[in-house]
């Protein structure tokens, strides 16, 4: 295979299988299961996930952020509150995420609505960071132009004199977001393309899971 035959890229997936018995009643224990399963394995930066958004025209966006918290009332990411992925989400709240655990086999999907987390729990997260990524955040307008890279780090410099010591105060237009999972999918590559794939959805009672074709 040359080295841009991409079309000849393919592999069959055999390494674990998912069954309905296995299936924790919760997704979010499912999840936990399977995000310590991909911490374990080793894989760089297991918590990096793929957020989707469609602003107010409809139009939809992705990229790379990491998840920083998860539990029962969602899964968690810090950015800024002024940037292109904020914008769309102000304007149109649902969104998808996708944790792409390939070297696993592995992929989660999760739908839902996203929501500012408290002040507290910013702030908490905020001052957990390595103080140059406090800087980092104050210095940037995330998503906007900027004429260099010079002109960046004369911002990096001046917040730097503006802080020189003591605690960084979270900046206005930062913080987290939290997903609110209304429907999780975990696919599980398996041979000849048969994958599996489980389907969690939010009902009256809690949880319903549905076994969907590859
Ligand atoms: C591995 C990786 C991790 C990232 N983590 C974050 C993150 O946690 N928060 C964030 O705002 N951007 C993160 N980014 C940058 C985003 O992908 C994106 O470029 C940025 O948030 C601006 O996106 P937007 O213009 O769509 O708002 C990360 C990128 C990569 C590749």
């Amino acid at each position: 295979m040359g080295a841009m035959d991409i079309q000849g890229l393919r592999r069959e997936y055999a390494d674990h299988g998912l069954d309905a018995h296995e299936l924790a009643p919760d997704p979010v224990d499912q999840f936990r299961f399977w995000f310590k399963q991909a911490c374990d394995a080793g894989i760089r930066e297991p918590n990096a996930l793929v957020l989707a958004t469609a602003g107010g025209d409809g139009s939809p966006a992705s990229r790379v952020v990491l998840l920083k918290a998860f539990d029962a009332r969602g899964f968690t990411f810090f950015t800024n509150l002024g940037s292109d992925k904020a914008l769309d989400l102000v304007a149109n709240p649902r969104a998808s995420i996708t944790f792409p655990w390939v070297d696993l086999e592995r992929q989660v999907h999760v739908r839902g609505r996203v929501e500012p987390v408290s002040a507290e729990e910013t702030a908490t997260y905020f001052r957990s960071r390595p103080r140059n990524s406090q800087l980092g955040a104050w210095a940037s307008r995330q998503s906007r132009p900027i004429a260099s890279r010079a002109d960046l780090e004369r911002a990096f410099a001046e917040v730097q004199a503006r802080f020189p010591e003591g605690e960084i105060p979270v900046p206005e237009n930062w913080g987290g977001l939290r997903l609110i999972p209304e429907a999780l999918e975990f696919w599980q590559g398996r041979p000849s393309r048969l994958h599996d794939r489980f389907l969690y959805e939010r009902s009256a009672g809690g949880w319903s899971v549905k076994r969907l074709q590859p």
